[in-house]
């Protein structure tokens, strides 16, 4: 428990809405163990992007324990929170979320520079390379096709080393062939670099690359993925 990834306890979501309260998320336990492939599907509306927001601390916790990589969210102001996720969490969306007036290696060194690193640029053009994107470095986003953004968004996300890779329907506005491309490419990178990987997904056959499927149902975990091999392997670890 003290070694997980991540730690869910009791995570509650509520936010205001015109006709009151909606209780998005209604009391999430989850374990998820470092270097742990986990997909999650549900309905539409079931949660599955809340509970990926509150992982990735851009959504605080109405009620419940968040503890990412060992670092317990609650109480953390916003500045250390952001700082977190930048050196420790990957997140790659449906949408793919580039900034649009930032050339493709500008995308994915600009965070890096954040971060304090003086190869910044090196580094950025290195994983634009290892997506197949070297030749694209200095085109904007409008000028990539989907799949091309999506990789440079992996490259992204992959570009600080995260220990902790969140994928909200990342195939979603992909065609067939390019959704398999990048899937291909994520599993490498992850597999690559030992990284914990959520993924979100509507597609079974996707979810069933994961190691374990987690699935909610109203904002709530209705199977936790842990039948057979994986409950047992979770019963023995420390
Ligand atoms: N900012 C918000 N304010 C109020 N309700 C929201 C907000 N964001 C999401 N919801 C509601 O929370 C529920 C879960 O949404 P979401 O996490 O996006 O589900 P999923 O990703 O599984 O489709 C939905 O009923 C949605 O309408
Ligand atoms: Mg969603």
């Amino acid at each position: 428990m003290g070694d997980a990834m991540i730690a869910l306890d009791g995570v509650e979501l509520t936010l205001p809405s015109s006709a009151g309260p909606v209780h998005i998320l209604r009391g999430l336990d989850l374990v998820v163990g470092r270097g742990e492939t986990v997909s999650v599907v549900g309905p539409s509306g079931s949660g599955k992007s809340s509970m990926m927001m509150v992982i990735a601390g851009l959504e605080r916790a109405t009620e419940g324990a968040v503890t990412v990589g060992g670092t317990r969210f609650n109480g953390l102001d916003e500045d250390s929170l952001a700082r977190f996720r930048r050196d420790s969490v990957g997140i790659v969306f449906q949408d793919f979320h580039l900034v649009p007036t930032m050339t493709a290696l500008e995308n994915v060194a600009i965070p890096l520079e954040f971060a304090g690193r003086d190869d910044a640029f090196e580094r950025a053009a290195a994983c634009l390379e290892s997506v197949g994107l070297g030749h694209r470095l200095t085109h904007y986003p409008g000028q990539l096709s989907g799949g091309e953004q999506q990789r440079t968004a992996l490259a992204r996300a992959f570009a600080a080393g995260p220990d902790l890779l969140l994928a909200d329907e990342p195939t979603g506005n992909l065609d067939g062939e390019t959704g398999h491309q990048i899937i291909d490419l994520l599993f490498g990178l992850q597999a690559e670099h030992g990284t914990t990987l959520v993924l979100i997904t509507h597609d079974p056959e996707l979810a069933a690359r994961c190691a374990r499927t987690v699935k909610l149902l109203d904002g709530l975990i209705i199977d936790h993925g842990l039948s057979g091999n994986g409950a047992a392997a979770q019963a023995a670890a420390p």
